[in-house]
């Protein structure tokens, strides 16, 4: 399917539709609400869009930037309908393409149980032992790039 991925300004339009789809994919099934606090801190994140020919968002994610070498992968959604056709994987593919052009060399993450599976297909690694985060079971995991 064709698509289009952007870097996304925070506090804009088009930055608030992706917190509504975050709110809906990752935090409504939890019952968890958004925290501004958490939300303003994201001013110098890294935001990044995937969406369809039509304009339509189809998912995201975010990259905190934790060093010079370093990005947290974090808050990455697929909206319901786009799940299992591949633009999960097409989007982490660019994310790390954009992390690989701007001078980073790994990406950590903290995977959910359920999505364990896909970022091993995208080559993460899992490090230690699982630990609970918002109430589920999650795993660190980090990739080199280039590697
Ligand atoms: C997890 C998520 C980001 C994956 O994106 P996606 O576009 O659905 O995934 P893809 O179609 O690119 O999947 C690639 C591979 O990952 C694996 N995978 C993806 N989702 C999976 C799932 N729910 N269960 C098991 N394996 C899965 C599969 O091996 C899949 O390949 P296949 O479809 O050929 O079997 C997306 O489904 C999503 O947003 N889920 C809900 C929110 C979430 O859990 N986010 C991650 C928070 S850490």
């Amino acid at each position: 399917m064709p698509r289009m991925i952007c870097q996304v300004p925070f506090a804009t339009p088009a930055f608030d539709e992706l917190l509504a789809l975050r709110d809906r994919i990752l935090r409504k099934p939890l019952k968890l609400e958004f925290n501004i606090i958490d939300i303003e801190e994201e001013f110098d994140q890294v935001h990044l869009a995937i969406y369809d020919p039509l304009c339509q968002l189809m998912g995201c994610l975010t990259f905190h930037i934790l060093d010079d070498s370093v990005l947290k992968m974090r808050q990455v959604a697929i909206d319901t309908p786009f799940q299992r056709k591949g633009i999960g994987s097409v989007l982490v593919q660019e994310a790390e393409n954009w992390a690989l052009t701007n001078g980073y060399t790994q990406i950590v993450l903290n995977a959910r149980d359920v999505s364990l599976d896909f970022y091993k297909k995208m080559g993460y690694k899992k490090v230690g032992r699982p630990f609970k985060e918002v109430g589920i079971k999650h795993y660190k995991m980090e990739k080199e790039l280039g590697s």
